[in-house]
């Protein structure tokens, strides 16, 4: 699709020479203003360094779409690339001495101004959601194919909700966990962003489902719908006591023997994550030396990094349209609290999810 508009014939006003899809494109360009505010960082480091700048509004390449953002998620994969760390985040590409994004964020929900040549499956004024790049500002850049359609029933603080936490926990327990029915199932870091989504996923899959978290968010995690909590300042849950078909470790970062010794003897480890590594590469040692060990014991040892894909933000929409799913928004932020809003999150005083309020209609 090309945006160029040609230029009217004589004699006839713009508008009258359009067909309707040129003059949706006109109105869309029109409301592309040059200049956006925006959070934004020139340097890594902790919140300190994001500040609300006014900045160029950015163009939609071929398969990207422009929307203006009603909301925006944040999440740990923004605190990671505003302070990068670990190391290794600016080693895979990131940017090494500076941020090659200066603007922030990957969830957004919001309305789309303009698509790139190629994109099909979106149009101008389309309520959407998905994984963007920089979409803590008034306008973000997304691969279309990382964007799904908004349902009626989802508002769009719920939305910008779902996105990377959301895929993350679907793809951990159903495709690299392969959670069956009635299986035991332990959620460690069942009270964050990723792990609210698990404990849901994992009872909608049938599961029976114990979940970690520290003592003020026991509530929380049994109101997702947990059948056993444990407080991880006080309670052993690995000890051996109880034994799971699969444990989804998203935080923590307990040993690996240690995670086993919790398992059922044909169980499945799958490692999402966990704060609190070295600065240098995050500790990714215990990911790396559970898939060494996995082909020598009876236990599936498995890590990944989950796919950015448009099909599980619309399967999580869907669940959540019929009532499965909720997006616990505990806190909600202006674009000048944003950088608040990174900094509770890295200080663990989120439940669930937090979110950033930046259109009118969020
Ligand atoms: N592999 C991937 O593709 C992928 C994708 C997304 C995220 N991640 C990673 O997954 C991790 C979690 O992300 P998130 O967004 O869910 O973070 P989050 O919202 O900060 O949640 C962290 C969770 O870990 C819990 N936790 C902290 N210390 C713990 C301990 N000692 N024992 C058990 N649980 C503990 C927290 O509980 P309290 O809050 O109650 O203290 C909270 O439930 C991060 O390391 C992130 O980088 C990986």
């Amino acid at each position: 699709m090309n945006h160029t508009l040609d230029t009217a014939p004589a004699g006839t006003s713009p508008a009258e020479s359009m067909t309707p899809l040129e003059s949706t494109l006109s109105d869309a360009k029109q409301a592309i203003p040059k200049k956006m505010r925006a959070l934004f960082q020139d340097r890594y480091g902790e919140a300190d360094v994001l500040q609300i700048r006014e900045i160029d509004v950015p163009r939609p390449e071929p398969g990207q779409v422009l929307i203006r953002v009603d909301a925006a998620g944040v999440d740990r994969g923004t605190w990671h690339l505003m302070s990068g760390l670990p190391y290794l985040v600016r080693m895979v590409g990131f940017g090494f001495s500076r941020p090659k994004q200066p603007v922030p964020g990957l969830d957004l929900s919001g309305t789309v101004v303009v698509t790139g040549s190629g994109v099909t499956d979106f149009k101008p004024g389309d309520e959407v959601f998905g994984i963007g790049t920089g979409t803590i500002a008034e306008y973000a850049l997304a691969d279309a194919g990382k964007l799904a359609h908004r349902p009626v029933g989802v508002d769009t603080q719920s939305a910008a909700a779902i996105p990377v936490s959301g895929v993350t926990a679907l793809q951990a327990l159903r495709d690299v966990g392969d959670i069956q029915p009635g299986q035991r199932v332990l959620i460690m870091g069942a009270s964050g962003g990723v792990g609210n989504y698990a404990v849901q996923l994992a009872r909608h899959f049938g599961a029976s489902v114990s979940g970690v978290a520290s003592t003020g968010k026991l509530d929380f995690v049994r109101l997702l719908g947990a059948d056993r909590v444990y407080d991880y300042t006080v309670d052993d849950s690995l000890d051996g006591s109880q034994h799971y078909d699969l444990i989804i470790d998203i935080g923590g970062r307990n040993r690996i023997r240690a995670l086993r010794q919790a398992l059922s003897p044909t169980g499945t480890l799958v490692i999402v994550g966990g704060e609190g590594g070295d600065s240098i590469t995050g500790g990714i040692f215990r990911q790396l030396s559970a898939m060494m060990l996995s082909p020598f014991v009876s236990h599936r040892l498995r890590t990944f990094i989950s796919n950015e894909s448009s099909q599980d933000v619309q399967a999580l929409a869907a669940l959540m349209e019929s009532g499965v799913l909720f997006a616990p928004v505990e806190k909600s932020y202006e674009l000048e609290e944003a950088p608040a809003a990174i900094a509770d999150l890295a200080a663990g005083r989120v439940r669930g999810k937090a979110i950033i309020r930046i259109g009118e209609s969020a």
